[in-house]
């Protein structure tokens, strides 16, 4: 099996280099690659790329991340987020590839408190999330094969994350505020690599085409961000008792309290119930993937 990889150096990316690797063989891409383009903003060299590599399967992990940025970037986010994922799917189509693409919590208004199905009707409320959601609509226009996973709250072990934003702050300061009205579910980066490995190896089984689509890829349970902070903070001091955290209030407050150029959903729950009776797989609770990265990290 072929597998083009883009974006390789994100979070996502760096895991499915490794989890990708024993399906066959990978080209991996980034936004600097000289011998094939993985540069997103440059679709149509991007298509060319699918067109001469012929891949079997390509992975996007790339993305306009940057979600406060990307409301004075519109045009940046549409190109990387929309255009390129679209092209891409037409190049897929032509050459008869599964695109395995990434979506987000944030094509859903936040409202309620109900876990959010795929099936859902979506209502982004920032340039991240509506150019996300253009993405999704193109790759699901394009007729290619596909698997979009809506993710929320990614973490991973490699760079700079929330857990080690906390930590630090808690190195630092006795009180700290962290939001607690936001809802959703930390999920690991390794998790996501995974799944999308066990995913495309079902699917390139014969008379496996009915598994395309979009599905809703998250670590079980649910936490705010508050919820989480507590939990890494806890768990810290679990792991190594003599690690010095001035903490002693955390103190919870409302979105608000934080005011961003990007407008967050409240309720960015997603439920993995179609995801794991159609995969045949179990998500673990979203503890357990923190748990284990905060052991690597401390
Ligand atoms: N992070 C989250 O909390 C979250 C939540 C829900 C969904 N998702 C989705 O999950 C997927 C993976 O996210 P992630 O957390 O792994 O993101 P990430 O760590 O920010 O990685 C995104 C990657 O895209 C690359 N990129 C940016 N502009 C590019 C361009 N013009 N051409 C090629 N590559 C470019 C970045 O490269 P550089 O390092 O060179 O900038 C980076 O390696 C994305 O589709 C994202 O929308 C993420």
């Amino acid at each position: 099996m072929k597998i083009l990889l883009l974006g390789k150096n994100g979070q996502v990316g760096w895991e499915l280099q490794r989890s990708l690797a024993p399906l066959g063989e990978v080209l991996a891409l980034d936004r600097h690659s000289t011998d094939f383009c993985g540069d997103l903003s440059q679709p149509e060299r991007l298509a060319q790329t699918v067109l001469s590599y012929r891949p079997d399967v390509i992975v996007n992990a790339a993305a306009h991340t940057a979600v406060d940025k990307a409301e004075s970037e519109l045009e940046l986010a549409r190109c990387l987020n929309a255009t390129a994922p679209a092209a891409l799917a037409q190049a897929a189509a032509e050459v008869g590839a599964l695109l395995v693409h990434y979506s987000t919590d944030y094509v859903f208004s936040g409202q309620g408190d109900r876990p959010w199905q795929e099936a859902d009707a979506t209502g982004p409320l920032s340039v991240y999330g509506q150019t996300k959601l253009e993405g999704e609509q193109a790759i699901v226009a394009s007729g290619c094969k596909h698997l979009i996973f809506r993710t929320s709250w990614v973490y991973a072990a490699r760079g700079g994350n929330f857990a080690r934003t906390m930590l630090r702050l808690a190195g630092e300061r006795e009180r700290l505020t962290v939001i607690d009205d936001q809802h959703g579910a930390p999920t690991g980066a390794d998790l996501i690599a995974d799944v999308t490995a066990h995913a495309i190896r079902q699917l390139m089984q014969p008379q496996s085409a009915s598994l395309a689509g979009i599905y809703h890829l998250v670590a079980s349970g649910e936490t705010t961000w508050h919820g989480y902070a507590s939990h890494v903070i806890a768990q810290a001091r679990h792991i190594q008792p003599q690690l010095t955290l001035k903490v002693t209030d955390m103190a919870p407050v409302p979105t608000s309290a934080f005011p961003t150029p990007a407008q967050r959903p409240l309720n960015s729950r997603l439920s993995s119930h179609k995801l794991q009776q159609a995969f045949g797989l179990v998500l673990p609770p979203w503890q357990q993937g923190v748990d284990r990265m905060l052991a690597e990290i401390l």
